[in-house]
Formats: C-alpha cells, sequence, structure tokens
C-alpha cells in the first residue's frame, strides 16, 4: 500500500478500503507517514467528504491508535456525555452528580480546553483542592465507590486524534463534518462509555453556525456510535447567546452549583434537564424523557444532587465547603459595568465575541502554553429578550489587572444588539437524532 496511492484515490472522490484507512493512521503515528502527505489527504477528505462506512473506520483507525478504558467493572449502565463546545457551557458540571444522584454511574473524562474557557477539568480545578489526575485504578474505585468521578484525559487515548488536530488546525482542514466528528467519537469511544448523550450545539458561538450542519453532524456521530455498538443519541440546542449567566471558570461552577440548588438560569436549567433525562433512558433509568426530566427535579428540589456533587468534589481533593460559602472560590481583583448604549430590547448576543472577550482576560488559552485564570470572567445580565434602559449594566467584567479592560468592555458592548422590537422567544432545544437501531 502507498500513500501515494491512498491520496490520489480520495482526490479523485473514491471510497477507501479499511484496510487503507487502517493503514494510514498506523504508519502515521510510526512515522511512516510524513505531515506532508497526511495534510494533503486531509485536505482531499475535506473536500470529497467520507461515506458513513468511510467515517466509522477512520473513527475506529483513530480510537485504536492508544489505549481504551475498561469500564467493566463498574456495575450498570455507564453513560457519557459530550458537547461540540459552546460560550458558558457548564452543563457537565450539572449532569455529573445530577445523574449520579439519579442512580446512573458516570466515569468521565474530559478534556481541556483551547478557546474561550477552560473545559470541564479546568472548570472544575477552579475549586481549591480539586484533583483531574485520577489514575485508572482510583477513577474506577472512585465510580464504584459514589457513583461519579472526572479525570482529565490522558495522551494515551486517541493519540492520534491529538497529532491529526494539530494538523487540520494549520491546514484550515477543521471543518469538515466527517473529521469532527470522527475525532469526538474516537475519544468517547476510547474513554468507554456503553451509551453516549451528545449535544451538537448551533449558533454564533458554536462551531456549526447553522441548522442543517448541525443536524448533518449530529447524524453522522449517531451512525458512528450506533455501527460500533454504542447506543447514541444527539440534542441539538441553541448556542446563539451565551449558556446562561456567566462565562469564566470559577464563575461557571458557582452558577453550575446554583442550579444544584435549585436556581440558576432557566436556560442551563432547561438544557441539563433534556440531556440529563436522555442518558436516564439510555440507561435504563427512565421510561421517557419526560419522566427523566421529572426525576432530575426531584433530585434538585430535595438536595440529593447537590449532595452528590458535594461528595464527588470532597473525593477528589476539593473543598466541600464551594457548595456552601460564596468566598471559597477564587474571584478577580476588580469588577466593571458594561453600559448600554441605548434602550431598548436585546435582540442578539454574539457568542463567540463574548467567549473571546473572555479569553482575552484569561479564562480560556490561547495558545498551548497559556495559563487559565480561574477566576476572571464574564456575567451577562441581560439576555436576549430583555429590556434594557440607556446606560443600564449589560455584563459585569471580573477583571485582574485594567490591561485589556477597555479592549474587552468595548467588544461585549458590541457583542450586544439592541433595537426597538422585541425579538420571537428563541428555542433552545432545536431537536434530536435518535439512535439508529
Ligand atoms: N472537537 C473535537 O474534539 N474535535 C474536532 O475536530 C472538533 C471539535
Amino acid at each position: 500500500m502507498r500513500m501515494y496511492d491512498i491520496i490520489l484515490k480520495k482526490k479523485d472522490g473514491r471510497a477507501l478500503t479499511t484496510a487503507e484507512i487502517k493503514y494510514f493512521i498506523s504508519s502515521y503515528m510510526s512515522g511512516g507517514i510524513q505531515d506532508y502527505q497526511m495534510s494533503a489527504l486531509l485536505m482531499a477528505i475535506y473536500f470529497r467528504g467520507l461515506n458513513e462506512r468511510e467515517t466509522a473506520d477512520l473513527t475506529m483507525a483513530i480510537c485504536d491508535s492508544g489505549e481504551r478504558a475498561d469500564l467493566s467493572a463498574i456495575p450498570g449502565i455507564k453513560v457519557d456525555k459530550h458537547s461540540t463546545g459552546g460560550v458558558g457551557d457548564k452543563t457537565s458540571l450539572v449532569l455529573v452528580p445530577l445523574v449520579a444522584a439519579a442512580g446512573v454511574p458516570v466515569a468521565k473524562m474530559s478534556g481541556r480546553g483551547l478557546g474561550h474557557t477552560g473545559g470541564t477539568v479546568d472548570k472544575l480545578e477552579s475549586i481549591p483542592g480539586f484533583k483531574a489526575a485520577l489514575a485508572p485504578a482510583q477513577f474506577i474505585d472512585q465510580v464504584r465507590r459514589i457513583g461519579a468521578a472526572v479525570a482529565a484525559q490522558t495522551g494515551q487515548l486517541a493519540p492520534a486524534d491529538k497529532r491529526l488536530y494539530a494538523l487540520r488546525d494549520v491546514t484550515a482542514t477543521v471543518d469538515s463534518i466527517p473529521l469532527i466528528a470522527s475525532s469526538i467519537m474516537s475519544k468517547k469511544i476510547a474513554a468507554g462509555a456503553d451509551a453516549i448523550v451528545l449535544d451538537v450545539k448551533v449558533g454564533s458561538g458554536a462551531f456549526m453556525r447553522d441548522q442543517q450542519s448541525a443536524i448533518k453532524l449530529a447524524k453522522t456521530m449517531v451512525d458512528i456510535g450506533c455501527r460500533v455498538g454504542r447506543r447514541t443519541v444527539a440534542v441539538i440546542t441553541d448556542m446563539d447567546q451565551p449558556l446562561g449567566f456567566a462565562i469564566g471558570n470559577a464563575l461557571e461552577v458557582k452558577e453550575a452549583i446554583d442550579i444544584l440548588k435549585g436556581q440558576g438560569p432557566p436556560d442551563l436549567l432547561e438544557i441539563c434537564l433534556e440531556l440529563g433525562a436522555t442518558m436516564l433512558l439510555l440507561a435504563g433509568m427512565a421510561d421517557s424523557v419526560q419522566g427523566g426530566k421529572k426525576k432530575l427535579l426531584d433530585l434538585l428540589k430535595s438536595g440529593r444532587a447537590l449532595n452528590k456533587f458535594i461528595e464527588f468534589i470532597s473525593a477528589q481533593g476539593g473543598d466541600p465547603q464551594v457548595a456552601r460559602k460564596e468566598d471559597v472560590l477564587p474571584a478577580a481583583e476588580l469588577t466593571a459595568a458594561v453600559s448600554a448604549p441605548s434602550s431598548g430590547y436585546i435582540r442578539a448576543i454574539n457568542a463567540a465575541v463574548i467567549g473571546r472577550s473572555a479569553m482575552l482576560l484569561g479564562a480560556g488559552r490561547e495558545n498551548k502554553e497559556s495559563q487559565i485564570d480561574p477566576s476572571v470572567g464574564i456575567v451577562l445580565q441581560k439576555k436576549v429578550g430583555d429590556t434594557v434602559k440607556a446606560g443600564e449594566a449589560l455584563a459585569l467584567v471580573h477583571a485582574n489587572g485594567t490591561e485589556r479592560l477597555d479592549q474587552v468592555k468595548e467588544h461585549v458592548q458590541g457583542a450586544y444588539q439592541i433595537g426597538k422590537d422585541k425579538p420571537e422567544p428563541a428555542r433552545l432545544i432545536l431537536g434530536s437524532v435518535p439512535e439508529k437501531l
């Protein structure tokens, strides 16, 4: 087999065989294929696409480039959840303890984030003492004991994805549906869960800017999961404005705790209930999404979800007082209001601009070497559909130092669109893709 022939075949729009896909991933990992040929193939895939079988083959070849987590020692159906990413998305912080409180074991491996804010692990690490570096035996033991654990994903899981993603990042081939789908699903499958709930986000703060592409990505990932024996369902959710009010690591942890206390923003609650209920359904713990939501609401009301959060945080060394005392989480030195330039209705909030502003403050990594500042971020005071008077606060910026403050305030103000007419209420749950049986 020669890489030249594989590139030529894909360039001509022909389907690659399973053996050819396995070959180019394993030879790339062993050094037999260089970056320049892999880049050419990625570009050919970008333009010619992959069919469903090829996409599933690529997913499994990437998955088989490393180790797979073995969760068989944990009794019950293990359900994982993955979001394609958005601004203010702290659903995993709520869902891990909430779904575990319902009796579904949650063994979650999570990456660190490059981009607007950190990933789930970075957010959790804003809690003093919290440790995400768990050895496999410790991780499994914790899930067996208390039903929930979150560990930082190691480089041994789907290592080919890391190298391919780095190449895609510099060759303008990230935004290809089969490449995104195989990248995400290879890591989910390697992480070992029996069933997967995917939250595919669409809108100004998401990878997928329009609903049609989001549905296509969702269908592609559901197809991969079901082909390789993992029950997989996707929910398509709105990311045209940030989720909840808080964007920034410790600020998001606080907002997630508010939800677990039965308070918190209604949009965040609605998405957590939809995803959580779908997880319960796949785990056989609910007969319907409606029934699952009712169960989850009871767990929030009774305080059992909050208690599970405290138990899980403490098990990983975090300060359990975080759920009760405001001053446990790190706080920024200063807060500055961004005021409205005119009166009217909030018609839109550009989520990507808010996300980039949070990153400029230090909430996210600009590059792999950047250090996250857990205390900084933005707390929206107004969301789409709210009224505002000129001079009233649109958002509060939490910053350490004034170096980028004016720039950030300007960006945040510019992200808001204010107009005279009340906008149509936006739907949060835009659809779902059921598992393929
Ligand atoms: N997230 C991933 O893990 N991979 C992609 O290709 C895009 C988003």
